[in-house]
């Protein structure tokens, strides 16, 4: 399968994902600014050799002599462990070095520099050699993790302790060919809709678990009633369709939501209430999730007994003065389109392996404590 790099998809490599880190002109501006302090500091008369380390380091090391603007030779050397005579472990020996390098200014050229290991073995092999001077620059940095007190001239990008890929830079053979950086995914959202038909009581408890959890929920009712009342395109044209008594279609509810996921993919995860209500919301709900890299863990449900229900829905009536509330046949109709049009949902998760029914008889707390036991485990 092919597959189409865009900047704001999420790329996976094996078992692993990858967001777009740092662009290409970027990456280019930092090669730029490593050949210019080089330049300066070894000027016309010397006729350096740069020294790329393989594979990591190859497409830099390609981009940064081509614009390097004086005399120079290039090499690539590979650093390979084998197993010692002794039991002392391992010996690190350069691959490939054929240059004699007598009184040769040698720049070693690295594409990241991390704990530091292999720049330690670089040092050790190097200083035995006869050259006239060593220097060393490396397009990445991760100072977080450097532990080693040894000297690196040239930095171009300083970046925190996580893994990336890309421009030459792999996880497990796979993103080199990339011209952007990618940098890992490690945090999973934990992402849940919560289901239940109505009175169940979703409402209170998605501010629960949101408050203890410090998740994000997002109720399809406050998207919209957000997006009509600050006139967004989206709001307007979904207005445009209830003003006339029609129905949402679909694709303006999708978009509003993927808005919304997009706000929120920093979160420990996003509680959806009220969305997905139909299988292709469902759908696309998980190809926007999958784009970033992330899914729903699960669709936990509240589930309850319809008689239980009405009768909570009528007594909240009471009190509530809301009309909708106090009518029998009203509510049992809401019922009806539950069960006609939503619960097929639970079809679309449990054929997933990702639909938890929980009861939802009793008190609020111990509901709560039920909802948590699931969550906890996802
Ligand atoms: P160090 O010896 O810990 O400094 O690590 C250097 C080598 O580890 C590099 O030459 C890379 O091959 C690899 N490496 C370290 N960090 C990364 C990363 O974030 N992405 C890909 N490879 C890395
Ligand atoms: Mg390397």
């Amino acid at each position: 399968m092919v597959q189409i790099h865009r900047m704001n998809k999420a790329i996976k490599l094996h078992d692993k994902y990858f967001t777009h880190y740092i662009g290409s002109d970027k990456i280019q501006q930092a090669t730029r600014s490593l050949v210019q302090q080089v330049y300066n500091d070894l000027g016309d008369e010397e006729i350096p050799i740069f020294i790329g380390i393989l594979n990591g380091s190859f497409m830099f090391a390609a981009d940064f002599i081509r614009e390097y603007p004086a005399n120079c030779e290039i090499s690539f050397v590979k650093l390979a462990s084998y197993e010692g005579a002794n039991s002392s472990g391992k010996v690190n020996e350069l691959v490939g070095l054929t240059e004699d390098l007598t009184d040769k200014t040698v720049v070693i050229l690295e594409d990241i520099i991390d704990t530091g290991n292999t720049l330690a073995k670089i040092y050790d092999i190097f200083e035995t050699l006869p050259i006239k001077q060593l220097k060393l620059a490396t397009l990445f940095f991760k100072p977080d993790v450097f532990k080693k007190a040894l000297h690196i001239d040239y930095i171009g990008l300083s970046i925190p302790d996580k893994f990336i890929v890309g421009y030459g830079l792999d996880y497990d053979g796979l993103g080199r060919n990339l011209k952007d950086i990618y940098q890992i995914k490690s945090k999973n959202m934990k992402n849940i809709v919560l289901f239940g038909p109505p009175g169940a009581g979703k409402g209170t408890q998605a501010t629960l678990l949101k408050d203890h959890y410090n998740l994000v929920h997002i109720s399809t009712g406050d998207v919209f009633r957000y997006n009509i009342k600050n006139k967004t395109d989206l709001g307007m044209l979904a207005k445009s369709f209830m003003d006339v008594g029609d129905l949402v279609p679909d694709e303006v509810t999708i978009n509003m939501l993927k808005e919304e996921v997009q706000k929120n993919l920093e979160a420990v995860g996003i509680i959806f209430d009220g969305y997905p209500r139909t299988i292709s919301q469902a759908k696309a709900l998980d190809e926007c999730l999958l784009a970033k890299g992330e899914q729903i863990k699960a669709m936990i449900a509240l589930e309850a007994p319809e008689d239980e229900l009405v009768n909570r829905i009528l007594e909240r009536g009471k009190t509530s003065g809301r009309s909708d509330d106090q009518n029998e046949n009203k509510i049992r109709n809401r019922f009806n389109e539950y069960h006609t049009k939503t619960a097929i949902l639970k079809d679309y998760y449990e054929a997933q392996g990702k639909y938890f029914g929980v009861n939802g008889l009793g008190g609020i707390d111990d509901i709560t404590d039920r909802l948590k036991e699931v969550f906890d485990k996802l």
